[in-house]
């Protein structure tokens, strides 16, 4: 087989600022040891998200320029609607500025204390939205899924009888929704099989629970299920998608990933007592039902971007180059969690730097040298994002250490990810001389925006 190549070509190019090594360690230093306090000017290539980073494309800046900026009923918003509509079949689609404004609406109205939600594995903001109504996330993941080292081709699947015995347990009344995250982020960017949504959905139907998708992935998760899962082969993109969505009952979604724009998500659902409900908090908090947050001109990039995405060129093109990276470490010995992700290749540290004890923060560690080595900024998805203190003050370390690398969608070429492969090498090859972190400051929540660090 021919070369995948990048199916676009360039015709608007954003200059890369280039540093040198004692630069970088000066403005580590300064950053106190945390790539997010790092200005994105002093980054090479920048792997800390996929989200909102998308290049869009021409077709989606013509549709800037025609958007239709009326405060109600404007144009834009039914060229959006009807572009949702195509994807998830859902009656109600209802804009929203971003994946967790569609979070905080559904779940500040099912949620609240003694209710409970159970998904494959809970995105950050999600699990935030349902902990701030005072209900609790549980994550159900299959067990091959919790490790980094096996290898299976749906590793975001939900654990079918786990969720069964969850439902007995706390009591269907108790149960406002069940989430798919597709693909599953938190555990990897590993897809959800065709076959685990409608298991899922089987008992969610036993029981009369609705299930949602937090949609994100959605289009990197299908085009999964083409790969490796039997009887999808022959089925376009688009027919797996609409097949997906057809099990659910509504869906969150952060259009800053599959929808290929720097802004934008929506809420989507078939319940129409529920839509009235979110649509009026929806009035208070983003803005009116045909905009909710965004502008005109955001509504028409998503709609296109929408068209873009089930393209199966880029799919091929999209899951190969994450694939190709993937490779490139694993050849060298660099341990991942295995197979490579949609959107991202993540590190498994515990395995990178065995002999620093995760009090050491070790992802912490590969971030640094990534970024010093050669302006590569990653991001910890570890101790440093999960971890927790006991009463004595103790870590209660998270379940996995990782280092993730989030490839944006359309900006890199395939020399810039074997750049990064040649320096994530390097670094592994350096490893006997990386050095374990402490922390010197950290936020009472969500600390890892804000934390600071020394090298021990
Ligand atoms: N759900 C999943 C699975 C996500 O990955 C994200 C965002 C959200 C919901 C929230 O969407 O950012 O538009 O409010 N993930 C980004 C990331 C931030 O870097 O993985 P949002």
């Amino acid at each position: 087989m021919k070369t995948i190549i990048e199916p676009f070509r360039i015709k608007s190019v954003e200059p890369i600022r280039f540093t040198t090594r004692e630069e970088r360690i000066k403005i580590l230093e300064e950053a106190g040891y945390n790539t997010f306090l790092v200005r994105a000017d002093d980054v090479l290539i920048d792997l800390l998200t996929d989200s909102g980073t998308s290049a869009m494309s021409s077709d989606q800046w013509a549709g800037i320029m025609r958007g239709d900026e009326s405060y109600a009923g404007a144009k834009s918003f039914y060229v959006f609607e009807a572009a949702v509509k195509k994807i998830t079949g859902d009656e109600f689609i209802i804009p929203t500025h971003q994946g967790r404004a569609a979070e905080k609406i559904i779940f500040s109205i099912l949620g609240g204390p003694g209710k409970y939600f159970a998904s494959n594995t809970f995105f950050d903001t999600t699990r935030a939205n349902i902990e701030f109504t005072g209900a609790e996330a549980v994550d159900l993941l299959n067990e091959t899924g919790k490790h980094p080292e096996q290898s299976a081709p749906f590793k975001g699947n939900m654990d079918v009888e786990a969720l069964e015995a969850f439902i007995k347990k706390t009591g269907k009344e108790n149960i406002p929704l069940i989430v798919l995250t597709v693909t599953n982020n938190s555990g990897g960017g590993q897809p959800v099989s065709m076959q685990n949504i409608k298991d899922v959905k089987a008992v969610c139907k036993k029981y009369d629970l609705p299930l949602f998708l937090d949609a994100c992935r959605f289009a990197e998760n299908a085009y999964f299920i083409k790969l490796r899962e039997k009887g999808y082969e022959n089925k376009s993109v688009i027919e797996i998608c609409q097949e997906m969505f057809s099990y659910a009952d509504g869906s969150t979604m952060s259009a800053k990933k599959d929808a290929l724009v720097n802004i934008g998500g929506w809420l989507s659902l078939n319940d129409s007592e529920l839509a009235l409900k979110c649509r009026n908090l929806l009035i208070v908090t983003e803005g009116f039902p045909t905009y909710g947050g965004l502008a005109g001109r955001d509504l028409e990039a998503i709609a296109q971007g929408l068209e873009e995405i089930v393209d199966e060129h880029y799919l091929q093109y999209r899951i190969r180059s994450t694939e190709y990276l993937g490779e490139k470490m694993m050849n060298a010995g660099v341990p991942i969690i295995e197979p490579p992700g949609g959107h991202a290749i993540y590190i498994d540290a515990k395995r990178f730097l065995p002999d620093l004890s995760s009090d050491k923060y070790p992802g912490q560690s590969i971030v640094c040298e990534l970024y010093i080595e050669g302006g590569v900024r990653a991001v910890e998805i570890g101790s440093v994002m999960f971890g927790k203190y006991d009463k004595t003050g103790k870590l209660i370390p998270a379940m996995m250490e990782l280092v993730r690398l989030a490839i944006p969608r359309r900006v890199y070429t395939q020399s810039h990810i074997d750049y990064v492969a040649e320096v994530v090498i390097e670094a592994y090859n350096n490893r006997d001389k990386m050095k374990g972190y402490e922390i010197t400051y950290e936020a009472p929540m969500l600390r890892h925006f804000t934390a600071r660090f020394k090298p021990i």
